[in-house]
Order: structure tokens, then C-alpha cells, then sequence
């Protein structure tokens, strides 16, 4: 399969935020990520449902949603009603991960399990066959805009090991300090999603960096 592409609208111009989604929906972006921190399990605050609803009134791409907050299962169905695709859970923030896990696949979403760049892939053993996506961080959870962490090669194709060892259908998808450069060697090592925050809303011309991300 092609690499998929997720603009992560952190580092967007958010008092501009329809135009940004509007030329997010003209480009080449396959979904639209969305980064929920509480100030709890990282330190830095950025949005709310209120933002998330009026943010799928407008846009055409598949809304994914990663989670950095503590007890993420008390607010699963919130997520759903807010209008999230996809649904990404911190390993390290929920001890019954199984359990939230097929709650957010019973209310329709995408299951995905997030690991921080000290979480072992094998963690992941037993919950891979009920998940949709695994998302890698690829820097420490939090801000945009930081320095990728040179071992996230290898971890993915780990990664990607294991999931052909396991024969589950699960994608990899990778966030953090994601770019033109890094692209292609985290595609060849097995990532199939890549969310890109800077390297889009930083870029001149943001419509051309998603195309060159795309196109390779
Ligand atoms: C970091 C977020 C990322 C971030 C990616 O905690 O999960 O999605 O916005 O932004 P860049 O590509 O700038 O690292
Ligand atoms: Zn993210």
C-alpha cells in the first residue's frame, strides 16, 4: 500500500483554522490529526471538544485522533460523539487498555494504541490482533516541532516484524519531528502513515510540502 499522510494541525495558524482545514481538504493529505493534551500526562494543554466539533463540520478527511490525557476511557464515547474516525490511546495511560480498546472499536472507530519512545514494541504483543494502528512517537509527546529521534527506524521495523510474525492487518503510523528527509527511510522500514506537523504549517507552501510528502 501507498503511504498515507496526517497534517497534525498543532503547529497550524488556529485563528485561521477553516482556511487551514479547507486547504487541508484540497491536498493530497489522506486524514486530518488531531493532538488532545491535558496538561496531566504531558506538559502542554492544546484543544478541546468544541474545537473537534466544528472542525468535522468542515473537514473531508477522516479525523484522527490522538489522546495525550490521562484516563483516556471516561471520554471515549465524547470522542465519537465530537466525530473522531480514529481513536489513538496512550499504552502508558490506561492499565485496562483491552477493555477501551474494544469500546472505541464497538462505538465504530479505528483503534489505535500509541507507545512513547521508551515503550517497548513487545508491550504490544498480546493487544495488536484487536488493534487497527499503532502509532510510534517518534519524539517525547507533547510539543510540535521537535528533533526526531534517530532509533524510531529500527523500532518500526521491529514493529513491522512482529505484525507479520503475528499476521494482523495493522497499520504503523509515526509522529514526531517527521519530514521531507526522514520520510522515505521511515516508509521503507515499514511506517504506513506519517503525521507532519512543522514540516507542513512551517513550510511557504504547505499545499506543495503535503505533495512532496505524498509523492515519493
Ligand atoms: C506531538 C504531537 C505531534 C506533533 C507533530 O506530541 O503528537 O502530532 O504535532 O508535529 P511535528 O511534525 O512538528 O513534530
Ligand atoms: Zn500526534
Amino acid at each position: 500500500m501507498n503511504h498515507l499522510i496526517a497534517p497534525s494541525i498543532l503547529t497550524a495558524d488556529l485563528l485561521n483554522l477553516r482556511s487551514e482545514i479547507e486547504m487541508i481538504n484540497q491536498s493530497q493529505a489522506d486524514w486530518l490529526h488531531l493532538d488532545i493534551m491535558d496538561g496531566v500526562f504531558v506538559p502542554n494543554i492544546s484543544f478541546g471538544f468544541p474545537l473537534i466539533e466544528q472542525i468535522a463540520r468542515v473537514s473531508t478527511k477522516p479525523l484522527d485522533v490522538h489522546l495525550m490525557i490521562v484516563n483516556p476511557s471516561n471520554y471515549v464515547e465524547r470522542f465519537r460523539e465530537c466525530g473522531a474516525d480514529r481513536l489513538g490511546i496512550h499504552l502508558e495511560a490506561d492499565i485496562h487498555l483491552h477493555r477501551t480498546v474494544n469500546l472505541i472499536k464497538k462505538l465504530g472507530m479505528n483503534a489505535c494504541v500509541v507507545i512513547n519512545p521508551h515503550t517497548s514494541i513487545f508491550l504490544l504483543e498480546d493487544i495488536l490482533p484487536e488493534i487497527d494502528q499503532v502509532l510510534v512517537m517518534s519524539v517525547n509527546p507533547g510539543f510540535g516541532g521537535q528533533k526526531f529521534i534517530e532509533n524510531s527506524y529500527e523500532k518500526i521495523s521491529r514493529l513491522k516484524d512482529l505484525i507479520l510474525k503475528k499476521s494482523c492487518e495493522v497499520l504503523i503510523e509515526v509522529d514526531g519531528g517527521v519530514n521531507r528527509e526522514n520520510a522515505p527511510r521511515l516508509v521503507k522500514a515499514g511506517a504506513d502513515v506519517l503525521v507532519v506537523g512543522n514540516a507542513i504549517f512551517a513550510s511557504a507552501n504547505p499545499l506543495q510540502a503535503i505533495s512532496e510528502l505524498k509523492s515519493f
